[in-house]
């Protein structure tokens, strides 16, 4: 029965990648039955049945960090508590951020000589902190909050109670009187609030923060993509190599085939953006970092083969603000020159997907 799972928990991407090389869909034998596929089919089927393919018993279930707000609940409560949500999250709401992101993005740019994970963490926390409390949470207890999701397994998946009760306080208390143009100010009288806004703290963190490091090393490492006009098609590129959520699950809540493949009612069903976005049949040469795939005179993208946000009724609700927070954080560093000292890029999964590391770059200003 557990097969895999020894495989599972010290590498599950060399684990996929072997598996994937011989068949789109394959089962996994982890502590219960999983399924994984990655074509276009299988993306389009699991991520658009909302109905069948459920996230209760899913592996966001595992970590207390996500096993809560929308992330873990189900239609119909899900299209409900995404038709309060979705209207803060579009671009046009967070227009009223981006200066707000600018200048916390100045005050964090990179030192001369950094380690981009620990840069990028800390910018994104400050950004995270600005865009949802105008600054107000206390960054100690924000930091406290969120570091747990940067240490090894088991650390994510461990029960936090009086953490998370002190956090939920003061993101109530944020709430009570929030500062005009923030999140908070959009989601304050929603119910649930709080705890929407903690889960999608630790949604958007090492998610975002890991994208921005890996981003970093690949400007410092081509000087030809360092000007603000390209950066969203580095951006995509970053995010279709690298996708922090590099695996998604849900439960199948009835017999069901997918692409061929019969899924029996109980079964864990993983969907994997790393996979898809490795396919040479969707992506040529796809371990080669290339962002001309994303510009206007590129190839475009294959229907259901590009979902570092997943997509959907589910896709990440963060996904606008975490291209704001890149881009805000990014724009500091194109002004000078950028220099890869030395570093591993590596992706290593844990919760997300993150650089092995360290990333260590230089920064000259001009
Ligand atoms: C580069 C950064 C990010 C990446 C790569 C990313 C990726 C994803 C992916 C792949 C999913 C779908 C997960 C699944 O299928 O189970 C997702 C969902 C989600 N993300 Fe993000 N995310 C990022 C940033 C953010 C930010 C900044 C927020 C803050 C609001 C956020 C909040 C959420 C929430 C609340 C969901 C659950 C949506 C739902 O189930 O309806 N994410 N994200």
């Amino acid at each position: 029965m557990i097969r895999d799972l020894w495989r599972w928990v010290r590498d599950p991407v060399a684990l996929l990648t072997e598996r994937a090389a011989v068949a789109p869909a394959f089962e996994l034998s982890l502590w219960r039955r999983a399924v994984v596929g990655y074509c276009p089919e299988w993306n389009r089927v699991v991520l658009g049945d909302l109905a069948t393919f459920r996230a209760a018993g899913s592996l966001s279930g595992l970590t207390p960090y996500l096993a809560g707000g929308v992330v873990h609940s189900d239609v119909p409560e899900h299209d409900e508590r995404r038709r309060d949500l979705n209207p803060s999250f579009h671009n046009r709401s967070l227009a009223v951020l981006l200066d707000r992101l600018d200048d916390v993005a100045a005050r964090c740019a990179p030192a001369a000589e950094f380690e981009a994970l620990a840069w990028a963490s800390d910018v994104v926390r400050h950004l995270l902190n600005a865009a949802f409390f105008g600054g107000r949470l206390p960054d100690r207890l924000l930091r406290a909050f969120l570091s747990p999701l940067h240490r090894p397994m088991p650390h994510p998946l461990l029960p936090r109670p009086r953490l998370f009760h002190r956090i939920d306080r003061h993101i109530e208390a944020v709430l009570a009187d929030a500062p005009p143009g923030t999140l908070a100010a959009a989601l304050a009288g929603m119910p649930g609030a709080a705890e929407e806004i903690r889960v999608a703290l630790a949604a958007g963190y090492d998610t975002t923060a890991h994208t921005l490091a890996w981003a970093a090393w690949h400007l410092a490492g081509a000087p030809e993509w360092r000007t603000p006009d390209v950066l969203p098609a580095v951006l995509d590129e970053v995010l279709r190599l690298y996708p922090a959520g590099w695996i998604g699950s849900r439960v199948a809540a009835a017999d069901v085939t997918v692409a061929g493949t019969d899924i029996p009612a109980g079964t864990l069903v993983l969907y994997s953006p790393y996979l898809t976005h490795r396919d040479p049949g969707l992506w040529p040469d796809p371990e080669v970092f290339r962002p001309e795939r994303f510009t206007a005179a590129g190839p475009g993208r294959p229907p259901w083969g590009f979902l570092p946000f997943s997509a959907g009724r589910r896709t990440c609700l963060g996904a606008h603000l975490a291209r704001a927070m890149l881009r805000a954080a990014l724009l500091p560093c194109l002004d000078g020159r950028l220099t890869q000292l030395g570093g591993d890029p590596t992706p290593r999964a844990g919760l997300t997907l993150r650089p092995r590391g360290p990333l260590r770059i230089a920064h000259n200003r001009t």
